[in-house]
């Protein structure tokens, strides 16, 4: 994959950041989703690639855009063909309460190397790179918890997970709050919860727990950029789920996905923050109709994690971009 191509998708997650952004806090999860879902499907007409979604905002009957399957980009002769694993808002619930980690997302591979993940629940378990191959979905989360605290050399009661604040996780917690371990429970948003764990500064040190399928692939493409780890196994609500996934090829319900599995072969990732998390700042309004925005892009291949920071004048590029206008510079740092 082209490495020019990383930046132009930066420009897709950044439309999609900053049109949601402008519904932060309003309470207005639809409108929210939906401002993000038109910017990253506009955004995408500039871009030249020959695209598949292949996680996305859901079947073609219930998603008019950027639905499974849909074609995106520019596909000119000489464009690439990929599969694209999107999340135009992850963290809608966020958005809407001005809370923190949402994210506009978009992750990238050749055509074939993602999982095309059912959307059913999926259980995670995620790290960063000091940790890879020390965990595991087959133990327990006092073993893996204890096999932490040992590689990264520091007392159980030093290490913070990350677990989406659930219900059906009442047990876990209970589990790890017994070890001793710290706990960062998170409303929303288990995509940032888990790049968290490969991020240093996040004081994030393990990602445990049952959120969405489609959000552990995209998940899965950014932690291997970064080196870490990530295992899934699907969790289905019922037959029909089940049902779903048999026939959408997937032969072993019970599986754990290694991260090859979710997303093997070369891989971009890139992700702008709509409000600020653990790893990204937030869209921030400035005067005169400008705004800033905080962005990612990482590859597979090299490994760089590069932060984009933009700062975006309405007054000569207005928010919803046409593909003329598209091809204005952002400053790279
Ligand atoms: P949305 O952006 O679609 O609202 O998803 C947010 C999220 O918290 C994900 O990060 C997570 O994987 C999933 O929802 C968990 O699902 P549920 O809210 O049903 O527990």
């Amino acid at each position: 994959m082209d490495r020019n191509l990383a930046l132009e998708f930066v420009r897709i997650t950044e439309a999609a950041a900053l049109s949601s952004a402008r519904f932060m806090g309003r309470g207005d999860e639809k409108a929210a989703d939906q401002a993000a879902v038109d910017a990253m499907r506009r955004a995408f007409d500039s871009v030249r690639v020959d695209g598949t979604v292949v996680i996305g905002e859901g079947e073609r009957d219930e998603a008019p855009m950027l639905y499974i399957g849909e074609k995106v980009g520019w596909a000119v002769d000489s464009a690439p063909k990929v599969d694209i694993a999107l999340d135009p808002l992850e963290g809608t619930t966020i958005c809407a309460k001005g809370a923190e980690g949402a994210i506009s997302v978009i992750a990238v591979a050749k055509a074939g190397c993602f999982l095309h993940a059912p959307d059913t629940y999926m259980d995670k378990i995620a790290c960063g790179p000091e940790a890879k191959h020390c965990i595991s979905l087959d133990k327990s989360p006092e073993e893996n918890i204890g096999a932490i605290s040992e590689v990264l050399r520091k007392p159980i009661s030093d290490v913070t997970v990350v677990i989406l604040d659930r219900p059906r996780h009442e047990e876990l917690i209970r589990r790890v709050r017994a070890t001793g371990a710290r706990i960062r429970l998170i409303g929303d948003g288990d995509v940032s919860g888990g790049v968290a764990t490969c991020w240093k500064d996040s004081g994030i040190d393990l990602l445990l727990g049952i959120g969405g399928a489609p959000e552990g692939v995209i998940t899965a493409a950014a932690i291997k950029c970064m080196g870490g780890d990530f295992q899934g196994r699907l969790v289905f609500r019922n037959e029909a789920e089940k049902e779903r996934a048999l026939k959408m090829g997937i032969e072993d319900l019970e599986h754990v996905y290694q991260l090859e599995e979710l997303a093997s072969g070369e891989v971009m990732f890139c992700a702008t923050g709509v409000t600020d998390g653990p790893f990204l700042r937030g869209v921030k309004t400035l005067k005169d109709n400008r705004a800033t925005t905080h962005s990612v892009v990482m590859r597979s291949k090299t490994g760089t994690v590069r932060h984009i920071h933009a700062e975006h004048n309405f007054n000569i590029k207005p928010l919803l971009l046409a593909r003329s206008e598209a091809q204005e510079g952002t400053h790279v740092s």
